[in-house]
């Protein structure tokens, strides 16, 4: 993190900073999530899953706090746990199966299978009710697979989860996976996530990230701080 090194505007404003539990949209991570991120993280270590994980977490938690009716109980775990089963899949063979254009149908749905067991595991290890264990798996065994949401909380989830891929994160991580530059992961991944975003929150939010990312690969914008 940057600290400044300079009142480039002789202004002290420190003492306007707000309590971090004032600001809007401000996460941490609360104990009960931490504890299914740490039994998650092992099977999340493949091919940047754990970070996207993280970033795809904290969009679901922007994402429900717009989405009425939407229950954290369900979609906080679901989506700390969706991509748990990649790391039944050989490392080589995760790109494969993902790759626009095709990719491995069959891989996909193993890893959903995989991930709805993982999980199933991890949430009965901590003492999850049953029922919110039910729908979470539920909500996983079918993530990518499946494009019609089976509820407000899978809507939740398949948006944060594809949300992913707009952020700087997400398009910097596709630029290394497929060897493209800004603008070719830009649109590409765009083009990919807005027609299949399912609550109006996810579309404001997925139109919000391509806007940013757009800006910054305008010639407009170069050079400029
Ligand atoms: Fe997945
Ligand atoms: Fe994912």
């Amino acid at each position: 993190m940057d600290s400044p090194t300079s009142t480039r505007y002789h202004r002290d404003v420190r003492a306007f900073i707000p309590a971090a539990a004032e600001v809007p949209g401000y996460l941490t991570m609360p104990a009960a999530h931490a504890a299914i991120w740490e039994l998650a993280k092992a099977h999340l270590a493949v091919r940047n899953n754990d970070s996207h994980t993280l970033y795809a977490y904290g969009l679901a938690r922007a994402l429900v706090e717009r989405v009425e009716g939407a229950d954290t109980d369900v979609v906080l775990p679901a989506i700390l746990l969706h991509d748990t089963g990649w790391s039944t899949v050989p490392d080589d063979q995760i790109l494969d199966a993902i790759a626009p254009g095709g990719g491995r149908p069959d891989l996909v749905r193993h890893h959903e299978l995989e991930g709805a067991r993982i999980a199933t595991q991890i949430l009965t290890t901590l003492g999850h009710p049953k029922p919110v264990i039910d729908e979470v798996v539920a909500i996983i065994d079918g993530h990518d697979s499946r494009r019609e949401a089976i509820s407000l909380n899978d809507a939740c989830v398949k948006d944060a989860d594809k949300l992913w891929r707009v952020t700087p994160h997400g398009l910097t991580i596709v630029q290394q996976w497929f060897g493209l530059d800004h603008d070719e992961a830009l649109r590409i991944c765009s083009a990919r996530v807005q027609p299949y975003l399912l609550t109006d929150a996810g579309r404001a939010m997925g139109l919000a990230l391509a806007a940013v990312a757009s800006i910054d690969q305008v010639p407009q914008r170069a050079g400029l701080v």
